[in-house]
């Protein structure tokens, strides 16, 4: 009986976590799994490179993108950056058992409002992945663009407006846009 008086506790805290819009302003949907061979392809990993999920979900891209990293021989970091304290666990358990652990970082933080002065060295190239709606682009890029002069920005089935024409589209089930600010 307390079993599933607990479960139940359980479960209406994740319910009220993932529909709160301050813990989960942007909901969460993983980007297309089928897509992730070119979504990878996309991230143009390289050495001294930092690709940086802003909504990380559970991590499909990341830990998939650490995964072809490793197998590469590349040095690539990778950070996850999560609002959703489920996600945020559930993102820092499968790094435990991910293999090129040492290069992925996973964070808990307001990708509207953070600072990157800590988790991003500025030796290295950035890459922001995005998979966030349209009506959060402004607001996103505008804090991203306060703290970092050159990046690029791959974003899942949305154009990134602030940034103006993208460079490149990518044709998947979704299509994906690649925007260099330099
Ligand atoms: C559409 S999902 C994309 C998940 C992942 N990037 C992927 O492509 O599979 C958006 C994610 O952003 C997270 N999120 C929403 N608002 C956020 C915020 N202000 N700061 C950080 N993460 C946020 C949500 O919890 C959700 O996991």
């Amino acid at each position: 009986m307390l079993f599933y008086v607990f479960l139940a506790i359980i479960i209406i805290i994740i319910i009220f976590i993932f529909s709160s819009p301050r813990l989960s302003p942007v909901p969460y949907f993983p980007s297309n799994a089928k897509d992730i061979d070119i979504i990878i392809e996309s991230l143009s990993l390289s050495n001294g490179q930092t690709v940086i999920d802003l909504g990380a979900g559970d991590g499909l891209v990341i830990f998939e993108a650490a995964e072809m990293a490793e197998r590469k021989g590349l040095d690539t970091e990778f950070v996850g950056v999560e609002i959703n304290p489920v996600l945020f666990a559930i993102m820092s358990i499968r790094r435990l058992i991910n293999r090129n652990r040492d290069n992925i970082h996973i964070v808990f933080g307001d990708m509207f409002t953070m600072n990157f002065d800590k988790i991003l060295d500025p030796k290295k190239s950035t890459l922001f992945y995005l998979y966030i709606s349209p009506w959060h682009m402004e607001k996103t890029i505008q804090n991203v663009k306060r703290q970092i002069q050159r990046f690029t920005v791959v974003s899942y089935m949305y154009e990134v407006k602030p940034l103006g024409k993208s460079q490149k589209q990518v044709e998947g089930l979704n299509r994906i846009f690649i925007y260099k600010s330099f």
